[in-house]
This record gives C-alpha cells, sequence and structure tokens, in this order.
C-alpha cells in the first residue's frame, strides 16, 4: 500500500487500520467484477493485473470507456453519489484488488481530506479524457480514430526508441476497435494500411510507430 500514490501521506500506523477495514480478493481473467446497473456498496484498488471499463449494448456489442491498471482505483462513482454502478468492470488478466465498504470509505474520505483530493483529481483528469474520447468519436473518421488511440497509447505507455516508439498493445484487435467504437475488421485494416504505408511495423502485439508525424497527419 506505500506504492500507492492514493494513500502515499498516510502513516504506518493509518496504514495499518486500512489494512484491518479492507479486504483482499482475487479475480481471474475475464471474471466480471461487477456489472453496470448493480447497487454499489464496495471501492476497489488494482494490486496487480488489469481490468476494462465497459458498457454493452442489448446486442452484445462492447465498448471500452477505460482500462485501468495496478494503483488505480474503481467503483468510487455509485459509492459517491448513491447512484447503481455506471459501467461494467471485467478482469483482463488476473486481477488482484483491495476492497473497502462504502462506510468505510466516505469515513476515510472525511478523515483524509488529501484522500479526497486525489480522487478528485483523478475524475478530473477521467472527465478529460472522456471528453477527449468524445471528441474523437464525434469528429475523426476510423483512420482517425485508429492513428490517435495509437498516438495516445504511446503517449501513455510508449517506450522511444530513437526516433520510433514501441507500444505493447496488451489488448485484442477487438478490445482495440471497442476502445474507439470501430469494428475489429476495420481496425485491421486500418493497421495494415499505416503498415503498407511505412507509418509503423507490427510483430505479433507490438507496434512500432516509424513514422509519429505521418500518423498525427492521418488524425
Ligand atoms: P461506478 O459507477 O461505481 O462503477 C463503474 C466504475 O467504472 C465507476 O464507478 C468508475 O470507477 C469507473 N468508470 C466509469 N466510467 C469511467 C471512465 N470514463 N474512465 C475511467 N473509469 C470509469
Amino acid at each position: 500500500l506505500k506504492n500507492v500514490p492514493l494513500f502515499e501521506d498516510f502513516s504506518d500506523e493509518e496504514l495499518e487500520k486500512l489494512l484491518v477495514i479492507s479486504k483482499e480478493k482475487t479475480y481471474p481473467k475475464d471474471a466480471v467484477i461487477f456489472q453496470k446497473g448493480d447497487l454499489g456498496n464496495f471501492f476497489f484498488l488494482i494490486c496487480s493485473g488489469r481490468v476494462k471499463v465497459i458498457i454493452e449494448t442489448e446486442e452484445g456489442k462492447e465498448g471500452i470507456l477505460s482500462i485501468l491498471y495496478p494503483t488505480e482505483f474503481f467503483g468510487e462513482m455509485s459509492l459517491l453519489d448513491g447512484e447503481p454502478r455506471s459501467a461494467t468492470v471485467v478482469a483482463l488478466e488476473e486481477t488482484r484488488v483491495i476492497i473497502i465498504e462504502r462506510n468505510d470509505f466516505l469515513i476515510l474520505l472525511y478523515k483524509h481530506p488529501e484522500l479526497a483530493l486525489k480522487i478528485l483529481k483523478t475524475l478530473s483528469l477521467r472527465l478529460r479524457k472522456a471528453n477527449r474520447q468524445i471528441e474523437t468519436l464525434m469528429f475523426l473518421d476510423a483512420p482517425g480514430k485508429v492513428a490517435r488511440l495509437l498516438i495516445d497509447i504511446a503517449q501513455e505507455r510508449g517506450k522511444k526508441i530513437n526516433n520510433e516508439i514501441l507500444i505493447d498493445l496488451e489488448f485484442t484487435r477487438q478490445e482495440l476497435g471497442n476502445l474507439i467504437g470501430v469494428s475489429r475488421e476495420t481496425t485491421t485494416r486500418i493497421l495494415k494500411s499505416f503498415e503498407e504505408d511505412g507509418i509503423l511495423s507490427i510483430e505479433r502485439n507490438q507496434v512500432i510507430i516509424k513514422d509519429v508525424w505521418e500518423l498525427k497527419r492521418r488524425i
């Protein structure tokens, strides 16, 4: 817990108390942690693994709102506004979480204003990201959506090697498409056309962006 930015201001004693009120749980890959519309009584902090936050249509189409990584949290919205879960959360791989019950979470917020501020800051960043997603969905064509998604992933987690940027995709083509509302087939076709144009190269789940400027021009 010491390495979790959310709790970095907590003393050892406070962290001990936190451990007493929290529970640990491990979900296997593909487990649904909770579903949109459920009553929400718990706050979740990711210790290891990865989850996707999704919405689904009645026909089973999936849209991915976000992918969350270790030290990130989810489930705070229902605890703060008392509404049902706003989205479904699914483990993308085996995922270990720490769970805090609603009342304990609210007491923590009252006792630790710095924790409340950190959560507010994260909510603000998530709203920014969501606005950017709205912008992408509203204004860009399919190649533009793929180009912008790659650039966003590169900025968040890319490794710069000389003039190239290497990104580990960590998702299937389907999930990549689900992040931008583009079908798997179209996403694959666009990636291939970018490859043919010399903008990037793809090896299994690694994408090497060779010409960032040209990729940006496609937006
Ligand atoms: P809650 O509504 O309780 O349950 C679903 C959770 O998914 C929500 O709380 C947030 O923690 C998380 N969530 C919902 N929308 C987004 C988003 N756009 N980006 C990141 N996380 C989100």
